[in-house]
């Protein structure tokens, strides 16, 4: 593992809109506590972490190959371009970086048209259905990954 590993951590659209959005299904945890939450996780774990929201698939491409060059490892949750996006997919895949993708929901035990993944595929391995903690869980193990 690198000494200090650097963790690139990816919110897609909407998540922005955490706390208010469909509490019902998402919670009532806003994106700036995640990221606190993840933040205080990788001071612990002796990681450091950047974080990057966009509602725009373009920015988010972006974000992924820069991450080439700095980044250790991805955590993402792309929200409806999971279903959707072959371009994060195949900017995820250029990076050959490690990949754990997260949800807060249980998508497979929703609509039909949110049990398909592009990510899924090219990910080491998916978190899904734990609200926040998902995203805890995910740090935890691409930390697992990174240390193997
Ligand atoms: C989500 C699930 C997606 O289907 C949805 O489009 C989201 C959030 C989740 O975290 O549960 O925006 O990724």
């Amino acid at each position: 593992m690198p000494e200090t590993p650097s963790i690139l951590v990816l919110h897609g659209p909407n998540l922005n809109t955490l706390g208010t959005r469909e509490p019902g299904v998402y919670g009532s945890v806003t994106l700036d506590a995640i990221n606190a939450d993840l933040s205080a996780l990788a001071e612990k774990r002796g990681a450091e972490v950047e974080f990057f929201q966009s509602n725009h698939e373009g920015a988010l491409v972006d974000r992924i190959q820069d991450a080439s060059s700095w980044a250790d490892g991805i955590l993402i949750n792309p929200a409806g371009l999971t279903h959707t996006s072959v371009s994060l997919r195949d900017a995820l895949v250029a990076t050959e970086l490690p990949v754990v993708e997260v949800h807060l929901s249980n998508v497979f035990a929703r609509e039909a048209f949110r049990q398909h993944s592009y990510v899924s595929g090219i990910a080491r391995g998916v978190i899904s259905g734990f609200g926040a903690a998902s995203y805890r869980l995910g740090f935890e193990a691409l930390m697992d990954i990174l240390s193997a």
